[in-house]
């Protein structure tokens, strides 16, 4: 099945998307992530998008969608994918359903109070690009990631002046693709606002009904 997990920045879809990924076994494809990648190994791609992100700023629809084409063609999303970053414009989410439509948009809602705390305490891990935080999911050992002993950074994104970028273009480009997915009876919200292991529970529990309802 193939989902979209949609949100703000911080509200959590990185996070649920890899326990999604675990549980459903699905693969976890995020654009965010990718161009990480990129960066950390200093790739053309990487040095192409590499200020664009730290200002905080979106990297343009024609290369986005370009990516996501290529990786959907991938053997491994052929019975389905999670999708964590895209689409983020109108642009991206008609190109999305032109060429590979999506079942489910899996909307993260979190307040701007929740959103912002949790990137301020954001620390990721270089090797397998998984989120933790200081307070609300810390490490067994400071700086270590539990999942592969991975070194922990903060994203530069995550400084102050990026993240209000950030939420600004969320505003403006992103939130209103709610109600175009709306429109194509495809979006599913889901209360983000509590701990993880809660909107873990409440999230698993409509993805299992929903892969449940195609099977049947
Ligand atoms: P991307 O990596 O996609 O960033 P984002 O959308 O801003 O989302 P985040 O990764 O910040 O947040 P998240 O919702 O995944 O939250 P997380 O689970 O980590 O994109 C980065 C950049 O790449 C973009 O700004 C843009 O420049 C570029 N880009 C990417 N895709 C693009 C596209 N399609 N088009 C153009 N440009 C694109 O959680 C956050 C923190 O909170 C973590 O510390 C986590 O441990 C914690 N946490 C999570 N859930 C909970 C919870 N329920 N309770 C408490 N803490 C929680």
């Amino acid at each position: 099945m193939k989902f979209v997990f949609f949100g703000a920045p911080g509200a959590g879809k990185g996070t649920m998307a890899a326990k999604a990924a675990e549980t459903f076994g699905f693969p976890h494809i995020s654009t965010g992530e990718i161009f990480r990648g990129a960066m950390r190994d200093g790739t053309p791609l990487g040095l192409k998008v590499k200020a664009i992100i730290e200002s905080g700023g979106l990297v343009s629809d024609e290369l986005t969608i370009g990516l996501v084409e290529e990786r959907l063609a991938m053997p491994d999303a052929k019975a389905g994918w999670l999708l964590d970053g895209f689409p983020r414009t109108l642009g991206q989410a008609e190109a999305l359903a032109a060429f590979c439509p999506e079942d489910h948009v899996i909307d993260l809602e979190a307040s701007d109070e929740k959103v912002l705390d949790r990137l301020s305490g954001r620390r990721m891990c270089r090797s397998c690009g998984r989120s933790w935080h200081v307070r609300f999911m810390p490490t067994a050992k400071p700086g270590i990631c539990d999942h592969c002993g991975g070194e922990l950074y903060t994203r530069d994104d995550d400084r102050e002046e990026s993240v209000k970028v950030r939420l600004e273009n969320y505003r403006s480009q992103t939130a209103p693709l709610q109600d175009y997915y709306r429109r194509r009876g495809t979006l599913v919200t889901v209360d983000g606002e509590a701990d993880a292991d809660s909107v873990w529970t409440v999230l698993k529990g409509v993805m299992e009904r929903l892969v449940s309802a195609r099977q049947a």
